[in-house]
């Protein structure tokens, strides 16, 4: 099967399919057919983290993943290597704050909340990182393994809420405050003329709640984020390239399990919006390879059971079939080693797409 050589590839799926084993395994069959990669996984898990012995000082920082790490053939791996992010929407931040000067802004509790793990800025900081790391020029393709489920599929289309909150008359509003504060004016000026608004209510209650001290933090980081609009406009124009044939190859990873199967015939649904015709449902386990070979001679109770099997996969690649234009097929491997997996399911990405 041909697999278009694209700026950006994205793993979705549910929980638990092996979007990150494959994406990664993806990144080494690219990197070792001599292409420049980044992988870039949002996996809160950071199961990367245990498949490629990453440390904890690695998180948002691009690590060089030597092929020889993956201990193949020494000919094919020489010299050839893939890069590897572990997301971390502080690190995306503070290289937000070193661009736009900001240190001291986003040196507040309120941005350092919001920029945890779950402190709901995980995709958009990672769209910010992607759009950055494009800008940089130097990848051929960059890898985005995505959160679990639909969810990122949601994030994508919410766009119109990040359009809104920085939307004309609130940067207006925010602009003239924002002018007021760095020109040495009070934060209590801000307040005073927010006062006059409709926010009125809604600060009073929080000074109530928490002190000004609060109210004028929150200002603060209201007035960093909004001097970083255009990182966050220029995430938007990257949600409509995604959209585009040329720019993006979709990967929909499901295990062989009908439930599995199903879930991905609803994000497929879900993302029909950002779907192309470069989309491809990667099944992932496919038990065909281990039931051929699978003897079970004399024994009647195990014979039954391999049909029965062999009958539920066929269905299933069927129905796969008849859902997906493209499908990638991938093997159940019987390893504990996930650098294993990864190493075994490059190949198969490989043998897949030789034509390319
Ligand atoms: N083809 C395979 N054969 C055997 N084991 C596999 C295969 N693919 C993935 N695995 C294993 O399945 C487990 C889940 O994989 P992985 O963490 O990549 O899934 P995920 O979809 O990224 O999960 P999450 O939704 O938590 O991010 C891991 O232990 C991985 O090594
Ligand atoms: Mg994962």
């Amino acid at each position: 099967m041909k697999i278009p050589q694209k700026k950006v590839e994205l793993f979705c799926g549910t929980g638990g399919v092996g979007k990150t084993t494959i994406a990664t395994a993806r990144a080494l069959a690219l990197a070792l057919s001599g292409k420049k990669v980044l992988l870039i996984t949002i996996d809160p898990a950071k199961r990367l983290k245990q498949i490629l012995n990453m440390k904890d000082s690695d998180d948002g920082e691009i690590s060089t993943i030597s092929l020889e790490l993956f201990a193949m053939d020494p000919v094919s791996t020489s010299g050839k290597s893939f890069d590897a992010l572990l997301m971390s929407p502080r690190a995306t931040l503070q290289r937000m704050a070193i661009e736009k000067n900001l240190h001291a802004e986003f040196d507040s509790d309120i941005i350092k909340t919001l920029s945890r793990p779950y402190g709901g800025m995980n995709e958009i900081m990672s769209i910010i990182e992607v759009q950055f790391q494009l800008e940089k020029n130097i990848y051929d393709t960059i890898i985005l393994d995505t959160p679990p489920g639909k969810h990122f599929i949601d994030f994508l289309e919410s766009s119109e809420k990040i359009k809104n909150f920085f939307d004309k008359s609130f940067l207006e509003i925010f602009e003239y405050l924002g002018k007021n504060i760095t020109s040495g004016g009070k934060a209590r000026n801000f307040i005073s003329f927010i006062v006059s608004t409709g926010i009125k209510k809604l600060l009073h209650y929080l000074e109530d709640v928490t002190g000004a001290d609060f109210v004028r933090e929150f200002i603060d980081a209201v007035l960093a984020l909004y001097k970083c609009r255009d990182s966050f406009l220029k995430a938007l124009s990257f949600q409509k390239e995604l959209k585009k044939e040329s720019f993006s190859n979709w990967f929909l990873v499901t295990s062989v399990e009908q439930q599995k199967m199903n879930e991905a015939q609803e994000l497929k649904h879900d993302a029909a919006h950002f779907l192309h015709r470069d989309h491809f449902l990667v099944m992932n386990k496919c038990l065909s390879t281990f039931l051929d070979n699978w003897n079970t001679e004399g024994n009647e109770v195990l014979e039954r059971l391999k049909q029965s099997m062999t009958k539920r996969e066929h269905e299933l690649q069927e129905f796969a079939g008849k859902n997906f234009l493209n499908v990638l097929k991938f093997h159940e491997i019987n390893h504990p080693s996930p650098m294993e997996h990864v190493k075994k399911l490059a190949q198969m990405f490989l043998d897949q797409t030789r034509n390319d």
